[in-house]
Formats: C-alpha cells, sequence, structure tokens
C-alpha cells in the first residue's frame, strides 16, 4: 500500500491546503500527487519521495521480462530494484525531519535503462568491477581478450556485462530479493560458466545489505560489485560536493592517465585524496594534483585492507548536508572505488524530470582491486571450480541532526 495513503488525516490536510503550491514535479509515475509530510514544510519544500511506478518497468528485454521488486521495512524504509542488470533504482530513507528522500541517482522507468544514456546507474557490475588493463589478461599461460570499451581498456565487464541482462528474481517476502544468473563459458571473454546469486536485504535497521556468491567451471577472474550512484540530499537536489566523506583508507592505487592502477599502493596522507578524518568531497576536488586530474575529479580505489576480510568492516561514511542522512558503508572487500560522478554530463533526464548534472552524485563501489589479473601484487581475484565466492558489502543509514 502507498505509504501517502497512510498519512494521518490532520497531515492529509495540510497537505490539501499545499496542494495549490506543489510544483509540477510533485506527480509520481502512477500520476499520484506527492506531497510534503510534516505540518511545517514550506511552498518550497521538495515533496515526499516515492518508489517508481511497478509498469513501468514491466517490459520484455532479450525475450526475458523485467520487473521492479521492493523491499520495504518497518521504518517506511523501500528500495526497489530491477532485475534488468540488477539494479538498485530507488531507495528511501527518512532525512531528519521525517521526510523520505530517495538517495539513489537514475532513471523512473525501464526504457531510458535500456535504450542507451546508462552510466551503471545502480547496476550489478560483472564479472569484473571497473579496469582491466588493454582488455587482455592470462591465467595458466592462456591470454583471454574481452572488449576495450573504456579508451584502450576494459570497464565493468564489457559491452553488456552483467548490468544489461535480465537477472532471475525471486521475492519470497519484504526484505530479501533474490537474483540469479549464469554466464555462459566465454560470455564477455571470460572463461568458465559462472553462476552468480546476489541477495539484496533490508533490515529492519535500514541496513541495504548485499550478498554476492559465485562458482565457476573453469578457472576464472571475478569481481562483483554494486554502482549505485548516492546522492544523500536526494536525487536530483544538486551537487554532491558538499557531502562529508570520511574512508578508512591510508593508502590507495594510483592510477595512469587511462585510470589503470600503476602496481603500487601509495600513502594518501598529505594529498587530497585523503579522507581519513571526514571532508567535505568538493573541498580539494580541483586541486593542482596529478590523480585528480587522471580522474577529473576522484576516480580512485581505496586500500581497505590487503585481503579480503572474514567479516564486515567499516569502510567510509558520508553525511548529507542538506538533509542530515547519514550512510555508513561496511564491506568485506579489501578496495572501495570513489568515484564522484566527473563524468555525469547533464545528458541523461533521471527522476522527477532532472538531469544528471556533473558530480550530482558519487558511488562507494566495494571490490578487489582495478586490474587485479595484471597485477601479482594484488590482492587475488581468481575464481576456481570447486570455490565458492562469497563476499557481502552493506550500507545502513540513519541520520545526524
Ligand atoms: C569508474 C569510472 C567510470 C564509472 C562509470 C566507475 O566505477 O571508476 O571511471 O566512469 O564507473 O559509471
Amino acid at each position: 500500500m502507498n505509504l501517502r495513503l497512510k498519512l494521518p488525516l490532520s497531515i492529509l490536510g495540510v497537505f490539501l491546503l499545499s496542494l495549490s503550491a506543489c510544483n509540477k514535479n510533485s506527480q509520481n509515475q502512477a500520476g499520484e500527487s506527492t506531497t510534503a509530510q510534516t505540518a511545517d514544510s514550506s511552498a518550497t519544500a521538495s515533496p515526499e519521495a516515492s518508489i517508481p511506478a511497478k509498469a513501468d518497468f514491466q517490459s520484455t528485454v532479450a525475450g526475458k521480462q523485467t520487473d521492479l521488486y521492493v523491499l520495504k521495512n518497518k521504518n517506511q524504509v523501500q528500495a526497489a530494484i530491477t532485475n534488468y542488470g540488477g539494479r538498485l533504482v530507488s531507495l528511501l530513507v527518512p532525512d531528519k525531519s521525517g521526510k523520505l528522500t530517495d538517495v539513489i541517482v537514475g532513471f523512473d522507468q525501464i526504457k531510458p535503462f535500456t535504450e542507451g544514456g546508462d552510466t551503471y546507474f545502480g547496476a550489478l557490475i560483472g564479472r569484473y568491477g571497473n579496469r582491466i588493463a588493454k582488455g587482455k589478461f592470462s591465467l595458466d599461460g592462456k591470454t583471454y581478450t574481452l572488449a576495450t570499451n573504456d579508451g584502450p581498456n576494459h570497464l565493468h565487464g564489457g559491452k553488456v556485462g552483467y548490468s544489461r541482462v535480465i537477472w532471475d528474481a525471486k521475492q519470497n517476502n519484504d526484505s530479501t530479493l533474490v537474483l540469479t544468473y549464469v554466464s555462459k563459458d566465454g560470455e564477455e571473454g571470460y572463461p568458465g560458466t559462472l553462476t552468480a546469486k546476489v541477495t539484496y536485504r533490508l533490515s529492519s535497521a535500514n541496513e541495504l545489505r548485499i550478498d554476492y556468491e559465485a562458482t565457476t567451471d573453469k578457472k576464472t577472474v571475478l569481481n562483483l560489485t554494486n554502482h549505485a550512484y548516492f546522492n544523500l540530499n536526494g536525487a536530483g537536489s544538486g551537487t554532491i560536493l558538499d557531502h562529508q566523506l570520511q574512508i578508512n583508507a591510508d593508502r590507495f592505487t594510483p592510477v595512469d592517465s587511462t585510470l589503470i592502477p600503476t602496481g603500487k599502493l601509495e600513502a594518501l596522507a598529505g594529498t587530497p585524496l585523503d579522507f581519513k578524518n571526514a571532508t567535505a568531497i568538493g573541498a580539494r576536488i580541483n586541486d593542482a594534483h596529478q590523480q585528480l586530474k587522471f580522474g577529473k575529479g576522484y576516480d580512485h580505489n581505496y586500500v581497505l585492507a590487503t585481503q579480503k576480510s572474514a567479516t564486515l568492516k567499516p569502510a567510509a561514511t558520508v553525511l548529507g548536508d542538506k538533509s542530515g542522512i547519514y550512510m555508513e558503508v561496511s564491506t568485506q572487500e579489501p578496495g572501495l572505488q570513489f568515484y564522484s560522478g566527473n563524468f555525469l554530463a547533464g545528458k541523461n533526464q533521471i527522476k522527477g524530470g532532472k538531469q544528471d548534472e556533473y558530480r550530482s552524485a558519487f558511488c562507494l563501489e566495494t571490490q578487489h582491486f582495478p586490474d587485479s589479473p595484471n597485477q601479482p601484487n594484488f590482492p587475488s581475484t581468481v575464481l576456481n571450480p570447486g570455490q565458492t565466492y562469497k563476499t557481502a558489502s552493506v550500507y545502513k543509514f540513519s541520520v545526524k541532526q
């Protein structure tokens, strides 16, 4: 049932009075009016967010049905996921005034996801998150060739990858969605039939947990992640430059001009890439530092650990300066790609009729390090038959006044 229908009558009265002041964005996909939640909301307050209409995600792509699945908890937090690329489409969390805010930047219908203009919005990324140099790697003396879909390099699993395939979806209750995808031996050039299972789980403590599991029938490489674009002030609310970010890393993996790691782990202290103490994302983003030039801003892998952890470890925190929404990221992965939306260019119309403006969203992709298959000093991304790839990451939401 739509949350707004549950509003007490008194609030509904305020809604009716202020209806004339609502702007044209106060219509959701189902054509229903949306409204601010609190009695003191001014006419300029943005409307309370809602989940896109399921019907706008029901389509047939490559002979398979796409749909939108909604997880919800007792705190009215809701996560909407489509099985097209296993994408996180919306995540509604309360801001400091209790207003539900959609912190995921992306589209509110399937069409723009399938018809280009895509920047991996919310997608599951596989088989390999981030870049593989020149689209080549070797295993046991055999060289494998992948698509070079990012200048000279391979990015995020190739031309189709996992972000543009239809996952099989199974939702048994309000808190859990299980997605599975079997990638054929040789798909996108990678060896082995890979069976992947990704579980999205929403807890009553406002945690969105993503569990990744996979097995292979041939030796292969694998690095799964999620490419959610966050704006903790709300999708379409402007840049993320005043968000406060903290990352639990002392080192990062510096890159060359094509964003391939040099192989070194370098100290962050004293550089504008250091987020050991919470700092505004925009405070140093335009500093004259070669790594920031190469990334056109932040687009770097932070070293959380030198190997995968057996348990979840705190990786990063982010505070939305306007909303007070506070996100804590924890992961078993050794790396975290912090990407400050430098390639967003206002070309895509996103939710609520807004544009995906430059640096209006950030990603924190939990992962193994980029180009690990070609970097003997990095933690291994090899998966052997008989082994099970298993890793988890959690995004937890609360507010700070
Ligand atoms: C990469 C960026 C890339 C972006 C695409 C990030 O994970 O690090 O370089 O442009 O994904 O959305």
